[in-house]
């Protein structure tokens, strides 16, 4: 079992859907010092990820890894350095396969090596894809994939330093039958400390409608993972899209609320300078953050679902519970569900707190959200009475 080095799901920024490869230091570094302007790093937003292209297309005459001199002049080393001075953690990518997405080197044939590099760097947090795994003969797909992330989580432990492993392969197994799948994240689990799974949420470059089916879509796959995350191993659906041209408000609240009430990784992809203090209000909003990074850790699972009105429920650690009613239509419309149907325990009343207006009241029985927009959704904090 790798170190439970998350014991609540990672909070951070990563520069992939915005930025793709046009990054560079200054790009990661301007955003790490808006997470701290804003406060956003109070919060908890504090790993950096430089996701992938920061690399020289070539390795070094020891068959070491290169940073890519025009975007990362200053090394690797350096950014490290900036960002631990700046109080936040520094997360890099890499691919476990011969190459990265991108095509760059993968560190297949180098895990000790580059888990050396990256911890003289003072790597904290890895994501690890598997865009180009090989499949030697007579093994199958998901041997291939198993045997080279157990390669590299064990050379990541050798370093001795305590690095957080976000694991890709789930991703690449998601048409492969529900079997193989669950094995998958099985052995993800063991491994490291988070899995990707869903599709990509969408790049900047997509239309404000693609945005919007990404989010969708990855909530809708996660959100049946309920079962396979425990505390300290989390489900990852990918980044927050908040702050993105094109995304309504509502759009925005509801990505926010729906990854908390799943207790997902929340890491922000945006260009953090640039967003509407509307934006980073919904990314800093503490309640909501605390459903989140409840210590719990229990992922939310959908307790009611009537056409396009869900309702996800999850136990906090004080006796609370957090339940989100989402509106996934094109019109306004109200949503209720019973305590019971929610999974409350029974009481005579329930305190009933909206973590986004902060207006609280008493229920005896039915959760009401009214007038909630198209793709809203409604997050409640309830405390038995
Ligand atoms: C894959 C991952 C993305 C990003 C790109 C980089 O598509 O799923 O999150 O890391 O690779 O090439
Ligand atoms: C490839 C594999 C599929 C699936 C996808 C995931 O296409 O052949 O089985 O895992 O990748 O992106």
């Amino acid at each position: 079992q790798y170190p439970n080095l998350a014991p609540t799901p990672p909070m951070g920024w990563n520069n992939w859907s915005y930025y793709m490869c046009g990054l560079n230091e200054k790009v990661v570094l301007d955003n790490a010092q808006a997470l701290v302007r804003s406060g956003l790093a109070h919060k908890g937003y504090r790993t950096v990820t430089v996701d992938d292209c920061w690399m020289a297309k070539q390795r070094g005459p020891k068959g070491e890894l290169v940073p890519d001199k025009a975007k990362f002049p200053h090394g690797m080393a350096y950014l490290g350095r900036q960002l631990h001075k700046m109080g936040l953690k520094f997360g890099i990518y890499e691919d476990v396969g011969t190459l990265t997405c991108g095509k760059f080197p993968g560190s297949l044939g180098h895990f000790p090596q580059d888990a050396k590099l990256f911890a003289s760097w003072g790597v904290d947090y890895l994501k690890a894809d598997g865009c180009n795994v090989p499949v030697p003969k007579g093994q199958s797909k998901e041997q291939a994939y198993h045997d080279l992330y157990r390669q590299q989580s064990r050379a990541l432990r050798a370093t001795g330093r305590p690095i957080t492993f976000s694991v890709s392969a789930p991703a690449y197994f998601q048409y492969s039958g529900d079997k193989v799948w669950h094995q998958v994240i099985g052995w993800s689990a063991q491994l490291g400390n988070l899995w990707r799974g869903g599709a990509d949420i969408a790049v900047q470059q997509s239309t404000p409608a693609k945005k919007w089916a990404s989010i969708a879509f990855n909530f809708r796959y996660n959100a049946n993972l309920a079962d396979l995350q425990r505390a300290g191993r989390w489900n990852d659906p990918d980044f927050l899209l908040v702050g993105d041209a094109g995304l309504s408000r509502a759009e925005m609240q509801s990505q926010m609320s729906l990854w908390s009430v799943m207790a997902a990784p929340l890491i922000s992809s945006t260009d953090l300078g640039e967003i509407s203090p509307e934006a980073r209000a919904i990314l800093g909003n503490r309640e909501v953050i605390a459903v989140d990074q409840d210590p719990l850790g229990v992922q939310g699972h959908i307790v009611q679902q009537d056409g396009d009105g869900v309702v996800l429920s999850k136990p906090l650690k004080n006796g609370d519970w957090a339940i989100a009613l989402f509106n996934s239509g094109k019109t306004a419309r109200t949503l209720s569900v019973t305590a019971g149907a929610a999974g409350l325990p029974e009481a005579g009343a329930y305190r009933v707190r909206d973590l986004v207006t902060g207006r609280s009241g008493l229920t005896r029985r039915d959760l009401i959200a009214r007038n909630i927009p198209p793709h809203g959704t409604v997050l409640y904090r309830v405390t038995p009475h």
